[in-house]
């Protein structure tokens, strides 16, 4: 059996005018967490319905467990139910008129189950969600993290390898969120079916995924583990998508041994490592940045425009020749609104992304 569950390749899938997947490919391994995150209308769903089958694309392949689901140069389509997945949308899609088991048996009912079998399955499916005590109660007489359980019990029971989620926890608020995504990653964990995860909140993403696949229009932009993603984006898209904040245009130049990025406005920062492609923008994040009312030999002049509490942290925002620079730090009493600061950048959190 091939490691992958789940190959993508060439998907193409249109709406009307609207091309709303091109060209996308990726492979998720047996038993990964792949997450899929893009800007609304990127195409995240729609890749999903196609991935399920709910979808025609006009071009490209789908493969599920080495199986060809979909491909069109060959003219192989197989219905959704006998794509062997789950998919958990993101309304739930629960029956308020049935009971929590019912709701639950309704998939296995649609394939014909025998009749202890789907028993079987659903006490599987509810007792992997902590829900097997609810059974009997009507499905509308639960709280929103109940029906989120009940919809993720559905796609358990049918005992699916691979599970499709569209932002299954997005109805949810962020306690509850937060709790469910745990448990959620350690479930998948526990049963070791392959997930691709639809989100479009980056913390989601990367606190969930084994691997994150960032979508762009249709496209991915680019894929990597959550650190990667996270400390070292490729694209100004990405960068600007996972927070980075400070992302300036460039000329990179050699200085004596080493390479800096000189921005607009004449500032300069050191970079650590030779660049590898044409850059376009050097980037950091807002906590890479040291502050201090006073000068040093490394740090250059600023005006702190704003302080802005964020609770755990505060939010610096300055004013550099022209550019804003974005810090955070732990909150400090002495940096005052309109005063002059000084500020550095450690050359290792400077990375060079392109447009
Ligand atoms: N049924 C439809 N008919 C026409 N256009 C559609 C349809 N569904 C989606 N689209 C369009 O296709 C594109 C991709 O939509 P899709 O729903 O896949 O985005 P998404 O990434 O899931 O967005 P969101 O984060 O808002 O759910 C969008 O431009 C959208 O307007
Ligand atoms: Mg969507």
């Amino acid at each position: 059996m091939s490691a992958e569950a789940v190959i993508v390749e060439g998907l193409e899938v249109a709406h009307g005018p609207t091309q709303a997947v091109r060209s996308l490919s990726f492979a998720a391994r047996r038993g990964e967490l792949m997450t899929l995150l893009g800007p609304s209308g990127c195409g995240k769903t729609t890749s999903l319905r196609a991935i399920a089958g709910l979808e025609t694309p006009s071009a490209g392949r789908v493969v599920l467990e080495g199986r060809v689901a979909f491909d069109q140069a060959a003219g192989i389509d197989l219905a959704p139910e006998r794509r062997g997945l789950s998919m958990v949308f993101q309304s739930y899609a629960i029956w308020p008129h049935m009971t929590v088991f019912e709701n639950v048996a309704f998939g296995l009912r649609a394939r014909r189950a025998k009749r202890d079998e789907i028993a079987a399955s659903v006490r599987r499916g509810l007792e992997a969600v902590g829900l097997h005590a609810l059974a009997d109660r009507p499905a509308t007489r639960l709280s929103g993290g109940q029906q989120q359980r009940v919809a993720l019990a559905r796609a358990i029971a049918c005992n699916s390898s691979v599970i499709l989620l569209d932002e299954p926890l997005s109805n949810l608020d962020a306690m509850l969120r937060m709790e469910m995504r745990a448990e959620f990653k350690a479930l998948q964990h526990r049963l070791g079916f392959t997930a691709i995860y639809v989100t479009h909140d980056q913390e989601e993403a990367l606190v969930l995924a084994d691997r994150v696949l960032v979508m762009r229009n249709g496209l991915v932009e680019q894929t990597g583990r959550p650190a990667e993603i996270h400390d070292r984006p490729r694209t100004r898209f990405v960068a600007d998508f996972v927070g980075v904040r400070n992302v300036f245009p460039c000329e990179v130049k050699q200085d004596g041994g080493r390479f800096v990025a000189i921005l607009d406005n004449g500032v300069r920062l050191q970079l650590r490592g030779e660049p590898a492609k044409v850059p376009s923008c050097v980037c950091f994040r807002p906590i890479s940045v040291s502050l201090s009312p006073r000068p040093d030999a490394q740090a250059m002049a600023a005006t702190l425009i704003r302080a802005t509490y964020l609770g755990d942290l505060m939010e610096y925002e300055l004013c550099a020749g022209g550019l804003t620079i974005w810090a955070r730090s732990l909150a400090r009493g002495d940096l005052a609104e309109g005063a002059q600061v000084f500020w550095s950048v450690p050359p290792d959190a400077c990375f060079l992304v392109t447009a």
